[in-house]
This record gives structure tokens, C-alpha cells and sequence, in this order.
């Protein structure tokens, strides 16, 4: 996820990471961090075959309201509580190209900040409408698109009084393993951001404002739902392998 001028020497099929950009796997701030990261250097392998080549998903293994958090685990005739919003924007490599057919998945709290979790001990309420995870898949321009509510910011057990602004988790599975990413996208405007010790990771300031979403009022649908922008990159591929047909097929 960074410039291009600003990358180290290439190994293997993908661009290798940036640790700079990307938030150190040891962060005393962030409690959970300090036991689960690693206790020693890591090693660059090159990539397999399988993983430079693989996933590869379809269309067909979407469900009709999988990009539909409104109702996709709402009764019949109801929707979940909230503000309605679309939340849209591409999958792109760091050479800007479209990344299609990759594998969005997405999941978050309620409008109150509650997971729907057995594990979940926050007090605010459950809605019996909103399940909070969905799924989709790019299309060949790399573009994805799902309706949800905004969720709730909410309190956790890290420092005395530690709160997560609101946010959406995402997991994306693009062209080869080695473009895995999982992240969460920010609300532009969320002053909790700022306070954030998971946001406070991230060494750059430019790498904390890439994943918050811009209100999209171009996109704003009167009377039902606004939009938010959220474009997301992952690690570019080195090799022109595929570049003689549309990748992701
Ligand atoms: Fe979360």
C-alpha cells in the first residue's frame, strides 16, 4: 500500500511489503499486540506457484443480499436500525490497475456499536435485524459496492478508557495470496479516530487518512442512503505474467 517510489527491492511475483507504511507487529499501546507478535526477524520466501496464481473466485458463490447488510439478516418486511449508507470504491494495485474478480468481504457492529458475537460483553443493544457481515466481488474495472448502516463507535478493554471510532472491517482476497489484506475503513470526520490506539499504530499520517472513507455526496441517494468512498490497495504485482488477459478470470 505505498508509492512506488517508496518501495524497497523487489522478491518475487509481488512488490514486497512496506513496513514503514504499514503499522509494526509490536505496539505497546495496542495491549494484544505485545504477545502476538513475533518474537523473531522474518524471513522473505519467494512465492509458490499456488500462491502467486491463486484464489480465484465466481459470481455465483454471492447471494442475492450478501452486499445488503440492511436486510440480509433482517425478518421478512423489516431492516436493520441505523443510518443507511452505501459504502463503494475500487481494488486496485499499486500500479493502479484494477484488481477484478477479488473477494470483499466486510463485517462491523450495529448502529449502537454491538457485535453480534457470543463473546461480545458491551452493554449497548443487539439488533435482531442487523447480522453485520456481508461479501462481494469486484467487477472487471476493480469496482465493489454494498448498502449497510453506519455502525456505532464502542468502548474495549485495551487502556482505562479506550474506544474504537466507528469503523468496517474488511478482508479482500485479490490475485495471489501475497495481495491478501485485511484493514478497516474510518468515516471522514470522526473526531474518535485521532484517539484511536489501534489508528495510533500507524506510523504515517497519510497511511491513517488512505483508510478513512470520504463522504461520496455525488453518490447519495435522497430520502434512503449517503455514500462513502473507500478505495483500497493491494500489493502490485511484478511479473507481466497475466498481463495478455483480464486477470481474475
Ligand atoms: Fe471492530
Amino acid at each position: 500500500m505505498s508509492d512506488i517510489s517508496n518501495r524497497k527491492p523487489e522478491i518475487g511475483a509481488f512488490f514486497a511489503r512496506d513496513r514503514t507504511w504499514h503499522p509494526p507487529a509490536y505496539a505497546p499501546g495496542y495491549k494484544t499486540s505485545v504477545l502476538r507478535c513475533p518474537q523473531r526477524a522474518l524471513l522473505s520466501l519467494d512465492g509458490t506457484i499456488s500462491e502467486i496464481t491463486g484464489p480465484v473466485f465466481g459470481h455465483s458463490i454471492i447471494g442475492e443480499l450478501d452486499n445488503d447488510l440492511i436486510h440480509n439478516f433482517a425478518r421478512p418486511g423489516e431492516s436493520a436500525l441505523g443510518e443507511r449508507i452505501i459504502v463503494h470504491g475500487r481494488v486496485i494495485d499499486e500500479r493502479r490497475r484494477p484488481v477484478s474478480g477479488a473477494l470483499v468481504e466486510f463485517w462491523q457492529a450495529n448502529a449502537g456499536g454491538r457485535y453480534r458475537h457470543r463473546k461480545e460483553s458491551y452493554l449497548a443493544a443487539i439488533d435482531p435485524n442487523f447480522g453485520g457481515c456481508g461479501r462481494c466481488i469486484t467487477d472487471e474495472y476493480g469496482q465493489y459496492s454494498f448498502r449497510t448502516i453506519r455502525p456505532g463507535a464502542y468502548p474495549w478493554p485495551n487502556g482505562a478508557n479506550d474506544w474504537r471510532p466507528a469503523h468496517i472491517h474488511f478482508s479482500i482476497f485479490g490475485h495471489g495470496f501475497a495481495q491478501r489484506l485485511i484493514t478497516q475503513m474510518y468515516f471522514e470526520g470522526d473526531p474518535m479516530i485521532w484517539k484511536c490506539p489501534i489508528v495510533g499504530t500507524i506510523p504515517d499520517k497519510a497511511a491513517i487518512e488512505q483508510l478513512i472513507a470520504l463522504l461520496d455526496w455525488g453518490n447519495t441517494i435522497p430520502m434512503d442512503a449517503r455514500a462513502y468512498k473507500f478505495d483500497i490497495v493491494l500489493r502490485g504485482r511484478r511479473s507481466t505474467l497475466f498481463e495478455n488477459r483480464l486477470e481474475g478470470n
